[in-house]
């Protein structure tokens, strides 16, 4: 076997998003001996698609506005699916971790007189998002790199993990390939924390990158970790629609945020006809009352484009299906008879360049067509609320790829303060860990071997498909069977699917050589797009009721008997399996403050 690169680190991030620097930077600070693995060039993340803003109740606009009213959005929105811990913490220590980020050099738009700037957000009863116009993710993953790079830990970039390393129960390494070179590379760490982000590319309409194709959620899996909530796959509702080859770029909320409308084809702004009933008294019920909440009057109720991400995106599908929809699909985003085209281009830069560049629309003059697109999946590893620690000892996950925090449904922004909370807790987390761990766990070279042999075999074969051909089909599979609404003939069928598509992509065959061979790569990502198909349309299966961002044509409501229930899913031997299993119940005071009985402290 040729000779495998080999480095030793105490812990071992794989992503380097949000997640996965804030984890490093919290594990160099504690002592370990940590490195950063990541499948594109470092910068280059998912969280920069977070636009709109990070929540955190800094109450700089609304005064009004605690941890009290966060944690009770966050659970609310999440459907009462959220693990209350993690909801817990999140809100608690969200405004803490956006200070450190401006201390570390951050900039954020301002107030008049001077303070974190927070605009309003679906789902959360206060303006809440710390931003920078609509670049916030992108400001982050600045300031996080630029301190990664200030305390010198190291990067390993584009460099993929296709396998990792147990010692018995314990995580012994990683193996990884360069992609420049197709060379095999081992990682043995005592720690592992996966900060992999989404899997949005095993389906066809996608705000995600090339990057995102569910390659820790897969790892976990191999891994024999504990995976829930895996049915919550989030449809950001407005996505482009047009042209083509933009079809699923985000179109941040913060544009709803800074008093966009919707709008179908009949000129009606629709979401005031969706409001459902248990929140009609927080939504203002007339046009009027709409704006002039965002005129600043706080006697007025907000506006119904701020309902959150699952209502507003089954929304526009319904508008769309009803034969409401415009040209191309969509519905239409307005936001310039709201705004002065000074004040759009000032806050909403990347739109205004966005849709000027690539559909030929100018926002300040004309409205966006938009439609929902897949932005992010609610579930993932399960992870202890205090270490984000697996159930894989040594195994820890953060960001996306965990799961638990957000429940049924995301709210917009939450991602931003969850990655920088979590990312904190997991770095802290596996630096404990690789400290009591002691001595090194073996690695089986006999296993290695069999793993690269794995993973050079389409290069053998004389004949086979090709792994895009294989990619696409599940792509429209998992969109059409595994979508925004799904039933349990279209699961099952799908399930089935996945089965003849992995048994195809076992045959398939690459040509040419290993340094930066695209169709290797897909063949390789194939392992990860099917196995998290098959997480998520498994856990689809299992919930018989329709519930945040998950419905089910046949069980349009939500089951009570559900409500307190995740679905577990796992590898057992070669097969996954699923179960139920309790979510915590929330103490008697978190119970007063969810139930608005204590709104705030
Ligand atoms: O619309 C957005 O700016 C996305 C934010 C998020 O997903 O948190």
């Amino acid at each position: 076997m040729e000779e495998i690169e080999r480095h030793q680190h105490d812990v071992l991030v794989i992503g380097a998003g949000g997640a996965g620097l804030r984890a490093a930077i919290e594990a160099k600070r504690v002592g370990a001996k940590v490195a950063v693995l990541c499948k594109s060039l470092l910068g280059k993340a998912h969280t920069v698609m977070a636009e709109g803003g990070a929540a955190a109740a800094l109450a700089t606009v609304a005064p009004e506005d605690s941890w009290e009213i966060h944690f009770r959005d966050t659970i609310r929105g999440g459907k009462g699916m959220s693990d209350w811990r993690m909801a817990l913490a999140l809100a608690q220590e969200a405004p803490a971790r956006i200070r450190e980020l401006e201390a570390w050099g951050a900039l954020f738009d301002r107030t008049a007189d001077g303070r974190i700037l927070v605009r309003p957000f679906g789902g959360h009863t206060h303006a809440r998002l710390a931003h920078v116009g609509d670049r916030t993710g992108l400001e982050m993953i600045r300031t996080l790199q630029d301190r990664v790079v200030a305390l010198d830990i190291p990067a390993y970039m584009e460099c993929t993990v296709i396998r990792l390393l147990k010692d018995g129960p314990r995580i012994a390494g990683a193996l990884a390939y360069r992609r420049a070179t197709g060379h095999f590379v081992l990682f043995r760490a005592k720690a592992i924390i996966l900060a992999t982000g989404g899997a949005g590319k095993a389906w066809l309409v996608t705000s995600n990158s090339w990057e995102y194709t569910g390659d820790g959620h897969a790892l976990a899996t191999q891994a024999g970790a504990d995976l829930i909530g895996m049915e919550f796959m989030q449809f950001h509702p407005t996505g482009m629609v047009w042209p083509p080859s933009v079809h699923g770029t985000l179109v941040t909320e913060g544009v709803r945020g800074e008093g966009g409308v919707l709008r179908n084809s009949k000129g009606d702004r629709f979401m005031f006809r969706y409001i459902p009933e248990a929140w009609r008294a927080e939504y203002a019920a007339t046009e009027e009352e709409a704006d002039r909440w965002v005129a600043g009057h706080r006697s007025a109720r907000r506006p119904p484009e701020l309902l959150t991400r699952d209502v507003t995106a089954r929304a526009i599908v319904q508008e769309v299906a009803e034969g409401r929809g415009s040209p191309h699909g969509g519905v239409y985003l307005d936001i310039a008879t709201k705004r002065d085209p000074e004040y759009i281009r000032r806050k909403l830069p990347s739109m205004y360049h966005q849709f000027k560049e690539l559909a030929g629309v100018d926002i300040t003059k004309e409205p966006m067509e938009v439609g929902p697109t897949v932005h992010y999946i609610m579930g993932g590893v399960k992870v202890d609320p205090e270490t984000q620690e697996s159930t894989v000892p040594g195994l820890f996950a953060a960001g996306e790829v965990a799961g638990g925090l957000h429940g049924a449904n995301r709210l917009g922004g939450n991602s931003l303060s969850d990655l920088l909370v979590f990312g904190r807790r997991a770095g802290s987390g596996a630096a404990a860990y690789a400290t009591r761990a002691g001595a090194w766990a073996s690695v089986n070279e006999h296993e290695i071997e069999e793993a690269v042999r794995a993973a050079l075999a389409p290069f053998e074969r004389g004949d086979g498909e090709n792994p895009f051909a294989i990619h696409n089909e599940l792509r429209h599979l998992m969109q059409h069977k595994v979508g925004s609404a799904r039933a349990r003939a279209g699961l099952e069928e799908a399930v089935e699917e996945i089965r003849t598509l992995r048994g195809r992509a076992a045959c398939a065959r690459v040509t040419g050589g290993r340094e930066y061979n695209p169709g290797w790569h897909t063949w390789l990502d194939l392992h990860s797009l099917l196995t998290v198909s098959e997480l998520v349309a498994r856990a689809a299966l299992e919930r018989s009721e329709s519930r945040g961002a998950h419905t089910r044509d046949d069980y349009p409501r939500e089951d009570p008997e559900l409500a307190r229930l995740h679905i577990v899913v796992r590898r057992d031997a070669d097969r996954i399996t699923t179960r139920r299993e309790p979510i915590p119940e929330p103490p008697p005071e978190l119970k007063q403050i969810l139930e608005g009985k204590k709104a705030s402290g």
